[in-house]
């Protein structure tokens, strides 16, 4: 036998058995894996049209960043004098390196889009009710998990995008009543970005959030287990105890699994291949580039900035919607509408009309607010007049939406909460497209960039 085969058979003894007996070999293997899965999953959580392969699809993403990233920390040096050199020569002298670098960056703003759409098909499906209440909640921590470690990785390259995004996110923190400045001191180990920033923000990025992620993601799978497996889609008029047939994991769902999870990683290497990730000059302390935006996902609180007084914008709004998503599985609903898309088919039209009503307020009032209202109130934002008056308008239309959808449809409270949630999803993305593609220089409205 040469050293070859025998290092092959000390890592798969029974390699050299007949083949009978290596179906024996490939049995334990199976058995192994069904330790992390159940043997059968419901026929129908494999649909596609269930999940559209979004949970998975994030979990290969943050596999994908922890690969990268962990590559990346070869090259990397956290130093506000060297950050930037670093990168440089990652890209110019290390074989691959800028490539690593692009799967990194394309994979983290992946991750954000994947991980929101995932949350909005959970949300849509009804898969947020008992048993899979606290499931919600988990989730809730991982997305909050991914934007932070989006958010601290932005400033690591230091260049003058990573310096004024974080600079301008981090200003934000200010205005939390209380502890906001004692917060945004210890964010930045100090008064300014600086060294004791790049420190901090390194550590957070590369192993305290890494090792919550390694902690919450079994979490989530493990509950998911607990309520066993997924939602069972089925259609309005069908029975709730619907259940359908049973299918075998192996090879059922692992072979969806690994397809989609190939798919993916070969999208992100064909766009990282095509694109590379964004390095702008050196980080100037001294010279602001005009405009000075957030980073992409929190363009929507910077837009909310420009109507709202910042205690509003940054503070009490962001903090009921917070409360509000924490909130969403402990109400009592009415109806069981787990796994029925949008409720019911009287949920889907109220659902549209949520989109369309959403959309139409938020651009009018942010053009009445630019052109009219902005040119009668001058001076620096007061809290009543461009802080409470505009809130009270702004929740008196969203109840006042939401009693006469209830009213109009007869709808269950499933139903109006769900439209109720489509009105504030929706002017949050109008917020943040005005915000990324509609802002020029001194943060005027332009028609796009
Ligand atoms: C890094 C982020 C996340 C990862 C890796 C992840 C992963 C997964 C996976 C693999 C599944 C099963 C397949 C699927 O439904 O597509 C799942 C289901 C689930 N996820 Fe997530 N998830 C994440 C974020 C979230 C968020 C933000 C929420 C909601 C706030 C959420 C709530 C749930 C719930 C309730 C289920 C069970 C759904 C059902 O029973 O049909 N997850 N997640
Ligand atoms: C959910 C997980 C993660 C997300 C969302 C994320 C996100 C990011 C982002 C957006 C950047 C800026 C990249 C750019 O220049 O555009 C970055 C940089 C970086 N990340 Fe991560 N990351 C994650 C995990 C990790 C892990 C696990 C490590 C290492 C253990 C790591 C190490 C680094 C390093 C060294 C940089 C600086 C290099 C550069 O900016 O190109 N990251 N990360």
């Amino acid at each position: 036998m040469n050293i070859i085969e025998r290092i092959r058979l000390s890592i798969f003894p029974g390699a050299h058995k007949p083949a009978d007996e290596q179906k024996g070999q490939r049995k334990y293997f199976r058995s192994l894996l069904l330790h992390f899965r159940p043997r059968v999953v419901p026929e129908r959580t494999l649909r596609f049209s269930l999940t559209w392969g979004l949970g998975g699809m994030a979990a290969v993403l943050v596999f994908l960043l922890f690969g990268s990233g962990l590559m990346l920390k070869f090259a990397y040096e956290p130093f506000p004098g060297r950050a930037y050199d670093s990168i440089m020569h990652l890209q110019q002298n290390i074989p691959f390196g800028q490539l690593i670098r692009n799967i990194h960056h394309w994979s983290a703003n992946g991750l954000l889009i994947i991980a929101f759409l995932h949350f909005l098909r959970v949300f849509f499906t009804g898969a947020f009710v008992a048993p899979r209440q606290f499931n919600w909640i988990i989730g809730l921590a991982l997305l909050a998990a991914v934007i932070v470690s989006n958010f601290t990785g932005y400033l690591l390259p230091w260049d003058q995008l990573a310096f004024w995004a974080i600079t301008i996110s981090s200003s934000m923190l200010e205005y939390i009543p209380g502890v906001g400045a004692w917060l945004q001191k210890l964010i930045l180990g100090g008064e300014e970005l600086g060294p004791a920033a790049i420190a901090n923000f390194y550590a957070i990025h590369t192993a305290v959030l890494p090792a919550l992620l390694l902690l919450i993601m079994p979490f989530h799978f493990w509950r998911i287990r607990k309520a066993k497996g997924l939602v069972i889609p089925r259609l309005p008029d069908e029975d709730t105890d619907t259940l359908g047939e049973k299918v075998d994991t192996i090879p059922h769902l692992i072979v969806r699994e690994v397809a989609v999870a190939l798919l993916l990683f070969a999208v992100v290497l064909v766009i990282s291949m095509l694109f590379n990730a964004p390095l702008a000059a050196k980080a100037n302390p001294g010279l602001s580039p005009n405009p000075t935006k957030a980073p992409w996902y929190f363009m929507g609180i910077q837009e909310m900035l420009m109507h709202f007084h910042p205690v509003f914008s940054l503070f009490i709004i962001p903090l009921m919607l917070v409360i509000g998503l924490f909130c969403i599985p402990y109400i009592n609903y009415q109806s069981e509408t787990a796994g029925v898309w949008f409720c019911s088919n009287k949920g889907r039209r109220m659902a549209l009309i949520a989109v369309l009503t959403s959309t139409a307020a938020t651009v009018a009032g942010i053009l009445a607010d630019e052109f009219i209202i902005g040119s009668i109130l001058t001076g620096p934002p007061n809290i009543i007049i461009s802080g409470l008056v505009p809130f009270a308008i702004v929740l008196a239309g969203c109840i006042g939406f939401y009693v006469f959808m209830k009213k109009k449809f007869g709808a269950t409270n499933n139903e109006a909460i769900q439209t109720l949630f489509i009105l504030l999803v929706t002017a949050f993305l109008v917020l943040t497209v005005v915000g990324i593609w509609f802002r020029g220089t001194g943060m005027k409205l332009v028609w796009g960039i």
